[in-house]
């Protein structure tokens, strides 16, 4: 199908959810994407930083097609051996105890919101701690649940009434203390926050936050769906600040491309949830899992380092083009903040062949991971040459 047939489709049947540029990916290789007419990309988006290894990785496609040639689903009254792997992975990598496997970031934050409850109720009594706490400019998912733990209000539009005993609170002591009273169960951050703007969250908050929750027994999720896996030079972006969380949720760029979300249970969670409490038909699905073990295996301490020194080559050009005021975020997660606007930014970079995302005001850079020097070189003259 060419671009205007797919479009027409599109436009016809497709929920009107999404306003899209006006090109469709057909393929390409690594940070280079192909669309339908044949043009090429230089891809500084991956899929909102998921295909983490670019597009039609070899070694990653190899691990997925072997999986597919054995058995596609296996439901969860039986053991799976990609799951058991990845599990295991992922607790040896991180010191977590225990991993749920959902299907998107969304439901990796449901499980964990759940969770956080059910710890609260067995120790305090039920909905007596039942108050979950975010951050405002915060993005946690699209189910009521968690886009109730959204601080944003743009998103709340239209859908209220929303779960009980949520709410947000600046990224403060003050604010925080006031917001949770003694009926706290849990504060959920992103020490990057990606979707209002690539924004880290300062260092001496993150400390004081996780010292507040060990002494109210409040326990402290951390939000990595957008950036975990490598992503800031680090596997998880809470790394950075030196703290232990009590539940991580992460992916995005887990699976490379392939829909899993994980929830990553630490000490104090390990054992909250039990049999019947929670559970999903594909999560855990053993395609998306083996996709998974290539990209956490890959993950190396050596590979970080490589993806720090990306980023420090691009943060430094960066900050040197003209029309950029600030480089924010962490590692291979930027966000930039300009003189022009950032939407009409990301559609003049399309018409040069670059692809790059948007935050709020900012625009987002989320790259696959193995870019190239050529690549990045290839994107940020074109960056430049827009932002002048
Ligand atoms: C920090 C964060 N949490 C949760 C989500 C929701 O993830 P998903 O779209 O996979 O449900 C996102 C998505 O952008 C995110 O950035």
């Amino acid at each position: 199908m060419d671009f205007s047939q797919i479009r027409q489709l599109d436009r016809a049947y497709h929920a009107e959810t999404y306003s899209y540029f006006p090109i469709a990916i057909a393929g390409g290789k690594n940070a280079t994407l192909v669309d339908t007419e044949g043009r090429e990309y230089i891809d500084f988006g991956a899929g909102i930083a998921t295909n983490i290894f670019g597009v039609n990785d070899e070694s990653w496609k190899a691990a997925v097609i072997e999986q597919l040639g054995k058995v596609q689903h296996i439901c969860n009254y039986y053991y799976a051996e990609p799951q058991s792997r990845l599990a295991e992975l992922l607790c040896t990598r991180s010191g977590a105890k225990r991993v749920f496997f959902a299907n998107s970031g969304a439901e990796a934050n449901e499980c964990a919101l759940k969770a956080a409850r059910k710890y609260a109720a067995m120790k305090y009594g039920e909905g007596k701690r039942a108050r979950i706490l975010s951050l405002k400019g915060s993005f946690h998912g699209r189910t009521l649940f968690t886009l109730s733990a959204t601080g944003q209000d743009a998103f709340h539009r239209w859908f209220s009434p929303f779960v009980p005993e949520v709410a947000s609170a600046d990224a403060d002591m003050e604010s925080i203390r006031r917001a949770a009273g003694e009926e706290t169960c849990a504060v959920i951050i992103e020490c990057v926050q990606g979707e209002s703007g690539v924004n880290a969250l300062p260092k001496p908050f993150v400390t004081a936050l996780e010292a507040y929750c060990k002494e109210k027994d409040i326990l402290l999720i951390c939000d990595e769906v957008q950036s975990g896996n490598g992503r800031t030079g680090k596997l998880y972006a809470y790394e950075h600040y030196g703290i232990r969380p009590d539940i991580v949720t992460t992916a995005k760029g887990l699976g490379g491309g392939l829909p899993i979300g994980a929830c990553l249970f630490f000490e104090k969670t390990e054992h909250v949830l039990q049999a019947g409490d929670h559970g999903s038909t594909f999560g855990g699905n053993p395609v998306c899992c083996a996709g998974a073990v290539n990209v956490v295996s890959r993950l190396t301490d050596e590979f970080l380092l490589e993806v720090q020194g990306k980023a420090d080559y691009m943060r430094a050009k960066l900050k040197a083009f003209d029309g950029v005021r600030a480089v924010t975020g962490l590692g291979l997660m930027i966000g930039l903040e300009i003189d022009k606007n950032a939407k009409e930014v990301a559609a003049k970079c399309l018409e040069r062949g670059l692809l790059v995302l948007t935050a709020h005001e900012r625009v987002r850079l989320v790259p696959p991971l193995t870019i190239t020097k050529t690549e990045m070189d290839e994107g940020l003259s074109v960056l430049k040459e827009v932002l002048k």
